[in-house]
């Protein structure tokens, strides 16, 4: 295997996803390709975003379908069929089962704008990690990239980066911050990692 054929899957505006994109362009990711974006949302701006960049895109709506099961079914068929090696959850907002996530073991990897294990679990997404955060008055907060297991955001960790938090800040100032400074350089740089570790592990 030259490169890891990538999956991402996305749930809103896809900042990451465009992180992804960005990296696979200028060489920062070099052992993977972006093949597939999956939205669980149909219109959401990551669509375009992948669009734009050439790359396939699917919907797949949990609330179409009968149950969980059924909706992890239609992903893994999804998955399969277009021969993804790795999976990216940029912004994907759906708890996956251990059936899910048994099936790709250690080859899903998560983005949480938080230190993990601060601020995390069920319940904590977008905006409502940073409310949390300033409402408990941390100083510190950041991002952190953690494989994927049966629990959420229980995953062994991967990258953490740290984000000063400021006085005045809003939830939407310091999610901004997060992402710039945090999220949109460790996604790419854990992506690389394990992909090039995937890669290596095949080619043996
Ligand atoms: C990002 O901040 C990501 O870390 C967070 O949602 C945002 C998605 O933004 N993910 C979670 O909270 C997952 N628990 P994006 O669509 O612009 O990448």
């Amino acid at each position: 295997m030259l490169k890891a054929r990538i999956a991402v899957l996305v749930s809103g505006g896809g900042t990451n996803l465009q992180a992804l994109i960005d990296a696979e362009r200028s060489g920062i990711i070099s052992s993977g390709k972006i093949e597939l974006v999956i939205s669980n949302k149909p219109g959401v701006y990551a669509l375009e975003r992948a669009e734009r960049a050439g790359i396939s895109t699917l919907v797949i709506e949990k609330k179409s379908l009968p149950s969980r099961e059924a909706f992890e079914e239609e992903l893994i068929a999804a998955l399969d069929g277009a021969k993804i090696d790795f999976i990216v959850l940029a912004g994907f907002m759906c708890i996956l089962s251990e059936r899910f996530t048994s099936h790709y073991k250690d080859r899903i990897i998560n983005v949480h704008p938080s230190l993990i294990p601060s601020f995390c679990g069920e319940g904590f997404y977008g905006l409502k990690v940073h409310e949390a955060a300033l409402a408990y008055g941390v100083k510190v907060s950041g991002a952190t990239v953690h494989f994927v297991n049966e629990i959420p955001d229980g995953g062994k960790i991967i990258m953490q980066r740290a984000v000063e938090v400021k006085e005045g800040d809003t939830p939407e100032i310091l999610q901004r911050r997060i992402m710039e400074e945090a999220e949109w350089k460790i996604l790419p740089e854990s992506c690389e990692l394990v992909c090039k570790r995937l890669v290596d592990e095949r080619s043996k």
